[in-house]
């Protein structure tokens, strides 16, 4: 008897890469995502969730931060990993705690280079422009405290030519999580 595995996934925008999870585990008897959460009410991820029949809960910075409401529901409802996909605030000591190694997040660049505080979206592809950096990629890690800082689980790269613009880099980059996110959750979860 196969016992079944819950995701729970954050996002605060267009959720693309929630929905690529969404796909990837769709049909899958052992593995679904059991809920979206998000900061944002506007968040075009909830939409999508919506979509795809998954319930989904926005929350403000009080109940993120003050109290165990959130933590309390995803322990009640046998959450297995939280997946941060886009997701832009930090994580707060209670669900850190209540999910010790079990929160995990994608950036969208090789880190430690181009990462922490304000570094998301077109700021990080602005700045790998910028560096003239001639490779970038993603970086799937764990979740502690800090902005981007746990141990890293997954990197992949790809090349970048000079005449590649941010949106360029971003479209390339992109690509990458979609295809290598759902498959590393997958690895994370029936481990
Ligand atoms: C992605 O670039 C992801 O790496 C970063 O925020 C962006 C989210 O895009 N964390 P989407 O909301 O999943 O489309």
């Amino acid at each position: 008897m196969s016992t079944s595995k819950n995701i729970a996934i954050f996002a605060s925008g267009s959720g693309s890469n929630a929905e690529a999870i969404f796909n990837y585990f769709k049909g899958d008897g052992q593995v679904k995502v059991s809920r979206l959460l998000s900061n944002n009410m506007n968040a075009y991820a909830l939409t999508r969730a919506k979509n795809h029949g998954i319930a989904t809960m926005v929350f403000d910075r009080k109940q993120f931060y003050e109290g165990q409401e959130i933590a309390d529901l995803l322990l009640s409802e046998n959450t297995d990993l939280i997946v941060l996909a886009g997701f832009l605030w930090l994580v707060p000591e209670t669900l850190l705690r209540a999910f010790p190694n079990k929160i995990v997040n994608i950036h969208p660049a090789l880190l430690p280079k181009h990462g922490g505080k304000g570094m998301y979206g077109m700021h990080i592809h602005r700045a790998v422009k910028a560096a003239g950096d001639t490779e970038s990629g993603i970086t799937i890690h764990y979740v502690n405290g800090q902005y981007d800082d746990g141990q890293i689980i997954l990197q992949e790269c790809c090349e970048l030519d000079a005449s590649d613009s941010p949106e360029n880099i971003a479209g390339k980059v992109l690509k990458l999580e979609h295809h290598y996110y759902p498959q590393a959750i997958d690895k994370l979860v029936r481990s």
